[in-house]
């Protein structure tokens, strides 16, 4: 038997990305070792993050929204205002989410996630409309992508028809249970921003058909990665709904754009971070623009994520508010969620900055 030493060393194996089936699996059988360079994703420097800005994130009480007291109240708003002014991002407390479902919605996203791959891979779904999407930033989801991310990812429709995968035990019964409540939280979120717009609080409710509309829960898995400088778990991108309520397991990485930086979204206890989409920088005629955002990775632990997304119907023609119509011009064109996100993907593969810019009217139209 010939020693080790005279064993000629095998090839290093070409990894086509196609050939992993999940960043997790992927991530335990490298550990330690290069990335390939399907995987060289980012493209500004990580060392261009403006930490003194991470403290300035505002910070919004729901319980001072929801308040009786007018005084209180409309103080309320005007913070909520200048949250959607100034960040496009804020933290939310007491929001009356209980610590124990959010710990537990959590924890059940991870047994998710470590399920056997077979088992994950039942959910798997090319369809951009799919109820239940199980997949990897690997596999050629995203049509036309050239370069891959960090992450796996659970993408379930959780309105108006409630979709969950049927396991783990106990999964679907606590993703019923955060899906309602954090849908709650949105429409009084939204009923504020209405009134920080001089508008009615149900206007944006009512005119966008919200109680129909669609909720996207997204569970994020981002494995540890022995080259988080090369890569992302997510590159920039902003989201497509209204409201993005999120929350993850302790673990920082994701990063949002502010005055030309990165800054670093440092999670108080139990708080939820909610970002503007899309659709809301239509309403609101681009008066509350949605906010760039990327995820970071680590070398040393895992990280999961829930994003839950908060959008009009499908087939609901968005544009800005007629109320604000009244004394401004339209900065956007109308057009469904659905055509919306269509454009959404084709604009992705075409390689141009987002969907939205597509609708924007430029001054000679
Ligand atoms: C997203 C997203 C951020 C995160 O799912 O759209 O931006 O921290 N996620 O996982
Ligand atoms: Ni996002």
């Amino acid at each position: 038997m010939a020693s080790a030493a005279t064993v000629p060393s095998p090839a290093p194996q070409k990894l086509h990305p196609s050939d992993i089936s999940s960043i997790k699996d992927f991530a335990e059988s490298i550990a330690g070792s290069a990335i390939p360079s399907t995987y060289h994703s980012i493209t500004e420097g990580r060392d261009d993050v403006a930490d003194e800005l991470a403290a300035s994130l505002p910070v919004i009480d729901l319980s001072l929204l929801t308040s009786t007291d007018p005084v209180i109240h409309a103080g309320a708003v005007r913070e909520l205002g200048r949250a959607c002014q100034d960040w496009g991002f804020f933290l939310l407390i007491n929001h009356g989410i209980s610590e124990s479902l959010i710990e537990d919605v959590v924890k059940k996203s991870l047994e998710f996630h470590n399920l056997p791959f077979e088992e994950k891979n039942e959910f798997n779904d090319e369809g951009m409309f799919a109820p239940i999407r199980y997949g990897t930033s690997a596999l050629p989801h995203g049509i036309g992508e050239t370069v891959h991310y960090w992450r796996d990812y659970l993408k379930i429709t959780t309105f108006p028809e409630f979709n969950f995968p049927n396991k783990p035990p106990g999964f679907k019964e606590v993703g019923y249970d955060y899906s309602r409540k954090i849908r709650a939280a949105a429409r009084t979120l939204l009923q504020g921003i209405s009134e920080s717009l001089g508008l009615e609080p149900n206007t944006i409710v009512e005119s966008t058909n919200f109680d129909s509309g669609f909720q996207k829960f997204q569970v994020n898995l981002y494995p540890p990665c022995p080259q988080p400088d090369l890569t992302l778990g997510l590159p920039a991108h902003t989201d497509n709904g209204f409201l993005t309520l999120l929350i993850q397991n302790g673990i920082g990485g994701l990063q949002l754009k502010h005055e030309g930086k990165w800054v670093n979204v440092t999670p108080l206890p139990n708080c939820i971070i909610v970002n503007t989409g899309d659709q809301l920088e239509v309403v609101s005629n681009g008066r509350y623009k949605s906010i760039w955002h990327r995820v970071v990775v680590n070398e040393r632990v895992t990280r999961v994520s829930l994003a839950l997304g908060n959008g009009p119907p499908y087939d609901q023609e968005i544009g800005p508010l007629p109320q604000l119509l009244e004394k401004e011009k339209p900065v956007f064109r109308s057009i469904t969620y659905r055509e919306f996100l269509k454009l959404q993907q084709k604009v992705r593969c075409d390689n141009k900055p987002r969907g939205l810019e597509e609708l924007r009217i430029k001054p000679q139209d």
